[in-house]
């Protein structure tokens, strides 16, 4: 099978390199043009971008090229940019003259409506409904329901070694789970981590689309994924009730011409959501614990901090509550990474953060 699709890949190959010679490619002889390798035709630098670590493959050009560079990765010719001057000008001063955009195999995958995809009315419509269902305000009354999923995962990480970012996935997953549907309910949620898993692993993979590769087991689960959400709506719509989290706003949410929003609008925006709210925040909480680790002092401060609040909790022998979260100044410095607005854009995004010279306020 592995032989079937080298030869595959092999031909098509040779197919796309002869309309490649064929078709000029844009005037990539620009002397104004950011240094910089497009790679091979069509594919550009994809495949280097995919088998090796991508931070491997930002730095070595970074070194080579300098802070800006282009490739082409996924079909699309690219300026990668790692300073934060170059991104200021793109997301700020001169943001009018860029437009975000996906490559369409991640397009695809997320769904075509969601918010990410999108500018304008829609965009400002959907954004509002989202930051609405994510304030610290709206997860106000989870707060024992998200103290219960850390106790389950603190206690089944005794004696034995985890893999702290998958260990944060599970719980970023579970809250997010929560902000989406008003709780959780197994019912409605049973199954949909091990899509979520699939989907996650074909995003990140190269888009083949071929028997067997994660991209197609991630197209098969995004399906599934679909289906379910959409039966949750279903169900949601013929009750009275639209249900709590982000999925009972979206369902009530009603624009200027009293027009609901399709349940593939509704659909997409959830399965979007979770994805962008779930891999991210484990992301940074693993980056936290990382520095807390490396910071001895700030790591017996933020431990005191939590064992004063712990006491409290222990003595009136109560779960933890809201108010209880509002007293830790300290745990909340130490989770507020600054993230200026402009450090959104990288893709890579790692190097910066872990650049000191760079980046003097991550320290803490
Ligand atoms: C610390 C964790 C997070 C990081 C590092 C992060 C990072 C990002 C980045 C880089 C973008 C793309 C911005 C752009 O294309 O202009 C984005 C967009 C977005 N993220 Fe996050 N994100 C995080 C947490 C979350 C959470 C918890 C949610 C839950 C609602 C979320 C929802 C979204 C949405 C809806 C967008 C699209 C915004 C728009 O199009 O206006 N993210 N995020």
């Amino acid at each position: 099978m592995q032989l079937f699709y080298a030869i595959l890949f092999f031909i098509s190959f040779l197919l796309l390199s002869l309309m490649c010679l064929l078709f000029k490619r844009g005037n990539l002889k620009d002397k104004r043009l950011p240094p910089g390798s497009m790679g091979w035709p069509y594919i550009g630098e994809t495949l280097k971008l995919y088998t090796q670590n991508p931070n491997t493959f930002f730095s070595t050009r970074q070194k080579g090229y300098g802070d800006i560079f282009k490739t082409h990765i996924l079909g699309c010719p690219c300026v990668m940019i790692s300073s934060p001057e170059a991104a200021k000008i793109v997301l700020v001063s001169q943001a009018n003259l860029f437009k975000p955009t996906y490559p369409p195999s991640k397009e695809m995958m997320i769904g075509p409506e969601a918010i990410f995809f999108h500018q304008g009315d829609y965009h400002s419509r959907l954004k509002k409904l989202v930051q609405a269902s994510f304030l610290p305000s709206a997860i106000r009354g989870s707060v024992s329901e998200i103290e219960k999923i850390v106790l389950r995962l603190v206690s089944s990480w005794e004696n034995t070694t985890i893999n702290t970012l998958n260990e944060m996935k599970k719980f970023a997953f579970d809250v997010a789970i929560i902000s989406a549907f008003g709780g959780r309910s197994d019912l409605e949620t049973e199954g949909i981590k091990h899509l979520y898993n699939c989907l996650e692993k074909g995003y990140n993979s190269m888009p083949l689309d071929l028997p067997g590769t994660p991209f197609r087991k991630a197209k098969k689960a995004r399906k599934l994924l679909n289906e379910r959400i959409k039966k949750m709506i279903k169900r949601r719509r013929e009750s009275q009730k639209k249900g709590g989290g982000l999925l009972g706003v979206l369902l009530e949410s009603k624009d200027h011409k009293f027009n609901n929003l399709s349940d593939s609008q509704v659909a997409d925006n959830i399965i979007g959501v979770i994805f962008a709210a779930h891999d991210t925040t484990a992301s940074v909480l693993t980056w936290i614990l990382k520095y807390l680790h490396d910071n001895k002092e700030v790591l017996e401060a933020v431990t005191r901090e939590q064992e004063k609040i712990r006491w409290a909790v222990k003595e009136e022998n109560r779960g933890l509550r809201w108010d209880d979260t509002r007293r830790m100044p300290l745990t909340n410095r130490v989770c507020s990474f600054k993230f200026p607005q402009y450090w959104y854009i990288y893709d890579h995004c790692q190097t910066l953060h872990s650049d000191p010279p760079r980046t003097p306020h991550t320290k803490y």
